[in-house]
């Protein structure tokens, strides 16, 4: 006998059910929502990427965990492990014609061979938005404002999450006056953005392997203590907008947001739910050279990425397991296949309605009917017997209120 295969989907990988798709669809339709309520336009690429786009500069753990191939004609593709990239590479291409600023925003399934922790598959959706050819700090407000936008319509509050804001140029200011250098900079970034994730030490290590002195590893965590954000205009700026735009209570200075990326020049940010429980939210920042170095045209650029894994998790735990089925639509049953026809019809009138409309594909007992119509989050049920056909009137229940009506078949 061969082999059984496993039912399980590859480790790492999803499978949606139905009521999975439920969650997924909450937070897709308020990601496309806030998306249009910013002005964003949509865009979309395909997964597989040309391994030489994606292949990073040595320390970056993005870069160890791109899935990648050789197809039969020997072209070394991969699975995305981000947007970003994709987007760089389609800007380029169009550099010339493009209408700057562009607000571009997708969700895109991507690949990353992880560790396996809470909240990191090997598969995830992420919500990107993007402006690219902007330097004013109101594009940052803007990506912000969206994702916290987002995170509200899904039912969170500020109560719920904060988004952690901070500046690498500003950490290279202040590590600048340590006397370390920027060519160190890279490094020490890569290094600090483990705080947290692995011990002190550990990152002291990383820190003096990258040729800091003791001293200077000192003062590099002594920065990591900063508070205040008031040697950084942008900074300064970028809360002066949010407070004007509404969404101040979101935000909070932590200049321990460095992001795991090279490519961020400026602003950076993390979100996080304000129990700690969870891994980021989503993350982003500017990122103005990631254009040159793809051999594009020197382009101002500010971007988030915002998972579906972590954020579904939080609304599970905030909200409850069941708080995204809305009762929609009505079921339609009927007793004996001579009401079959009359069940058939009024289904397709209602259709014709606008009415979301579950047909019953079999006779069925009036109490097998009603259970599978409540199971199914129906908000109403009608169920045809002989006599409702001879009358040619039925009942059309509310499965909430329990009130009837009638209704003409
Ligand atoms: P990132 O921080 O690597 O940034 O990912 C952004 C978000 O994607 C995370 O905060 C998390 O919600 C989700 N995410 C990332 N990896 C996983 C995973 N393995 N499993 C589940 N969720 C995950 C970027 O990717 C940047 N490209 C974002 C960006 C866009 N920056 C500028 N524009």
């Amino acid at each position: 006998m061969a082999d059984k295969i496993s039912f399980e989907p590859p480790r790492g990988m999803r499978d949606f059910y139905p009521e999975d798709m439920v969650w997924r669809n909450k937070v897709f339709d308020a990601f496309r929502a806030a998306g249009e309520a910013y002005g964003f336009e949509p865009y979309d690429a395909c997964v597989v990427e040309s391994y030489e786009l994606l292949a990073r500069k040595a320390g970056e753990e993005v870069g160890e965990q791109i899935y990648h191939f050789l197809d039969k004609s020997e072209r070394h593709l991969a699975l995305r492990a981000e947007m970003t990239p994709t987007l760089a590479r389609m800007v380029a291409q169009r550099q010339k014609e493009l209408p700057f600023p562009l607000k571009w925003t997708t969700i895109a399934q991507c690949f990353r061979y992880e560790r396996m922790t809470k909240g990191r598959k090997r598969e995830h959706y992420q919500w990107n938005m993007d402006i690219i050819g902007e330097e004013s700090v109101l594009a940052e407000a803007e990506v912000i404002g969206a994702a916290v936008d987002a995170l509200r319509r899904m039912g969170l509050t500020t109560d719920d999450f904060k988004v952690h804001v901070s500046s690498r140029k500003y950490l290279g200011e202040l590590l600048a006056k340590s006397g370390i250098g920027e060519e160190r900079h890279a490094q020490v970034f890569l290094a600090l953005d483990k705080r947290g994730k692995m011990p002190d030490a550990e990152i002291a290590a990383m820190l003096r392997d990258g040729g800091l002195s003791d001293a200077e590893v000192e003062a590099t965590f002594a920065i990591m203590d900063v508070k205040s954000y008031d040697g950084c205009p942008e900074l300064v700026e970028l809360f002066r907008l949010a407070e004007v735009a509404g969404f101040a209570d979101a935000l909070q200075f932590d200049i321990a947001v460095i992001r795991g990326l090279s490519y961020y020049t400026g602003v950076v940010f993390e979100c996080f739910d304000t129990k700690g429980e969870f891994r980021a939210i989503f993350g982003g920042g500017r990122y103005d050279n990631l254009l040159t170095t793809i051999g594009g045209e020197p382009t101002s650029a500010v971007g988030l990425g915002f998972g579906d894994v972590v954020v579904t998790e939080l609304l599970k735990s905030r909200l409850g397991a069941d708080a995204a089925k809305g009762l929609k639509g009505v079921s339609v049953g009927f007793m004996d296949d001579a009401q079959r026809d009359a069940a058939v019809r009024l289904a397709a009138k209602l259709r014709a309605d606008g009415e979301r409309v579950d047909l019953a594909l079999r006779a069925q007992k009036p109490k097998r009917f009603f259970s599978r119509a409540g199971a199914s989050g129906a908000a109403k049920a009608v169920f045809i017997g002989p006599d409702d056909v001879e009358k040619g009137v039925a009942r059309i229940k509310d499965l909430e209120t329990r009130e009837e009506k009638e209704i003409c078949l």
